[in-house]
């Protein structure tokens, strides 16, 4: 498994007004948005690409395409919905998946409530959106799903995680033969008693979108 934690001013500036308690909903939501279109950048590094002829107006040249099957994005339901139009910003040609998954606030543990995807994920490159790695749980919920159904790298984008669950991740992929890698904006402190990513942003959920 590898982890990407990006270093970059621009991340760290919208991370830090992202995590402030006075950023409203309107300004958390785009914020969100800029700062997955940076990950997404780098999440994409290893995309699948193939060569193409072209036709520029001065001369015929070789170009670089994307390649097929296109790249799957799952946003996890509800807050990774906040981080689709940020990736497919820059993946336009991608397909869409969708898992609904909550989190069990007594045991931290992750079920499956609504899964719209594809059945068979063979040969496809697979970015999953969730904002916040925490205990892990979701995540490795989703990625086991989804290689269950083929595919043949999971790359999640998280705008925050925490060293607990990312040593759950490493704990539970790192002896398997699975191409994983977790490409984040920043890497926090710890998780406290409920299970909140410290400093982290709150409920990522709520923030977006407001309680319900
Ligand atoms: N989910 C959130 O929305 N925030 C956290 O800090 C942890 C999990």
């Amino acid at each position: 498994m590898r982890t990407l934690v990006i270093d970059h001013p621009l991340v760290a500036h919208k991370l830090t007004a992202l995590r402030d308690e006075r950023t409203d909903s309107a300004t958390f939501r785009r914020l969100a948005d800029e700062l997955v279109s940076l990950l997404a950048y780098e999440a994409t590094r290893g995309i699948r690409t193939t060569t193409v002829q072209i036709r520029t107006p001065v001369a015929a040249t070789t170009g670089t395409a994307l390649a097929d099957p296109k790249p799957l994005v799952v946003p996890i339901l509800r807050a990774g919905l906040g981080m689709l139009e940020g990736m497919v910003r820059l993946l336009p040609s991608a397909e869409v998946g969708f898992l609904g998954m909550v989190r069990n606030e007594e045991t931290l543990e992750a079920t499956t409530y609504a899964d719209r995807l594809p059945e068979n994920l063979t040969g496809r490159q697979v970015y999953v959106l969730d904002p916040m790695l925490a205990t892990g749980g979701t995540l490795i919920a989703a990625i086991d799903l989804l290689f269950a159904r083929g595919a043949t790298d999971v790359t999640a984008l998280a705008l925050l995680a925490a060293p607990e669950g990312l040593a759950r991740l490493e704990a539970h992929y790192g002896g398997l033969d699975l191409d994983v890698t977790v490409v984040t904006a920043g890497l926090d402190s710890h998780l406290n008693e409920k299970g909140y990513i410290v400093p982290g942003l709150g409920d990522a959920g709520d923030r977006l979108y407001g309680v319900v």
